[in-house]
């Protein structure tokens, strides 16, 4: 209407007539339209950097290097060992934001007092990897000849040290072992990771 009335007095030559301010009524729910896409907006950008901020703060909060427990089988299959047993246990190392998986070779024995004993596979020499050799009947490191005896005990060669034992539980029937490692070249066990 005020439209017109413009037309009208533009073609009489007199000042444009003012357009009425919207009803009051419109400009509150205009308002509320305006709040309400503000809240919205803002809750969709919240979830949106929800992951985001969890992937950053991952690493402050994730164990640096945890070794967790490796399921190795029904405990009963190693009862009366005649030889040492090769397993190959999988893991997860994580590291920051970088999270590998790496595999370890244990060998499940005996120990001196007939109790189930777990060894690590790296040579606490220079960390080759041990090999039970059946016709010797004896651990030997193919880098440089070390020897170990079937419960892991230091025999012959540069290890200054005999096979490290990994920690070890029955749970619900089953052998368990959590991977660690150890550090090379010095006459006592030490677990570095
Ligand atoms: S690495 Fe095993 S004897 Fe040297």
């Amino acid at each position: 209407m005020s439209s017109e009335n413009n037309q009208e007095n533009e073609n009489a030559g007199l000042p444009p007539v003012p357009s009425a301010p919207p009803a009051p009524r419109d400009a509150s729910r205009r308002r509320f339209i305006g709040w309400l896409l503000g809240i919205v907006g803002a809750v969709v950008a919240v979830l949106l950097c929800i992951p985001l901020v969890r992937l950053v703060l991952y690493p402050l909060f994730a164990k640096t290097g945890e070794a967790g427990w490796s399921d190795l089988g029904p405990a009963e299959q190693y009862h009366s060992l005649a030889v040492p047993l090769r397993r190959v246990v999988k893991i997860q190392d994580i590291d920051g934001w970088r999270q590998t998986i790496s595999q370890h070779v244990v060998y499940v024995t005996e120990g001196p007092q007939g109790n189930l004993r777990v060894l690590t596979a790296v040579c606490p020499h220079l960390g080759c990897e041990v090999a039970w050799n059946p016709q010797l009947n004896e651990f030997k490191c193919p880098c440089h000849g070390g020897t170990f005896k079937a419960s892991g005990k230091y025999i012959s060669g540069p290890p200054p040290r005999g096979m490290d034992t990994l920690p070890i539980m029955v749970r619900n029937g089953r052998l368990m072992v959590r991977y660690e490692y150890f550090r090379n070249l010095v006459p006592e066990k030490e677990v570095i990771g």
